[in-house]
């Protein structure tokens, strides 16, 4: 499996929690590589056209209300099979069913504030990267 590249978000639960250090701490625990960050807080066009693709769902409303209540820290995370990596490591989109001592049973305890987003895809991590990232603020190393 090659080097990936994925995009997370600590999303406003997280951050408020002070859970920053600590999720992203298990990112480079993991072996990932925090190649590029910023906390931002997000209106209603950024964050609907973020999760655009949930644009019909019953929850929609509500999944921007919720990431726009407060800042975010989004991610470039980079290392070996990363998008599935972070994806196991985030546990279940519901933390009621995440495993136990992944992020989203330790740090949230509803599927509306779940502490954290991953890419799914290598399709979807392409453009979730560019969507809040510039090639110049990516940093390799
Ligand atoms: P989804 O892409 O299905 O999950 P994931 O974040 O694990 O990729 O959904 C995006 C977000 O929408 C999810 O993190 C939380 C919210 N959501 C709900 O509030 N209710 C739901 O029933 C679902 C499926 C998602
Ligand atoms: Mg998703």
């Amino acid at each position: 499996m090659a080097t990936q590249r994925t995009l997370s978000i600590i999303k406003p639960d997280a951050v408020a929690k002070n859970a920053i250090g600590e999720i992203i701490s298990r990112f480079e625990k993991a072996g990932l590589k925090v190649v590029a960050a910023k906390m931002l807080k997000l209106d209603d066009d950024k964050a609907g056209g973020f999760y655009a693709e949930h644009k019909e769902r019953p929850f929609f409303k509500d999944l921007v209300g919720f990431m726009t209540s407060g800042p975010v820290v989004v991610q470039v995370l980079e290392g070996e099979d990363a998008i599935a990596k972070n994806r196991d490591l985030m546990g279940a989109t519901n933390p009621k069913e995440a495993a136990p001592g992944t992020i989203r049973a330790d740090f949230a305890e509803t599927i509306d504030a779940n502490a954290v987003h991953g890419s799914d895809s290598p399709e979807s991590a392409e453009r979730e990267i560019a969507y809040f990232f510039q090639d110049s603020e990516i940093c390799p190393r």
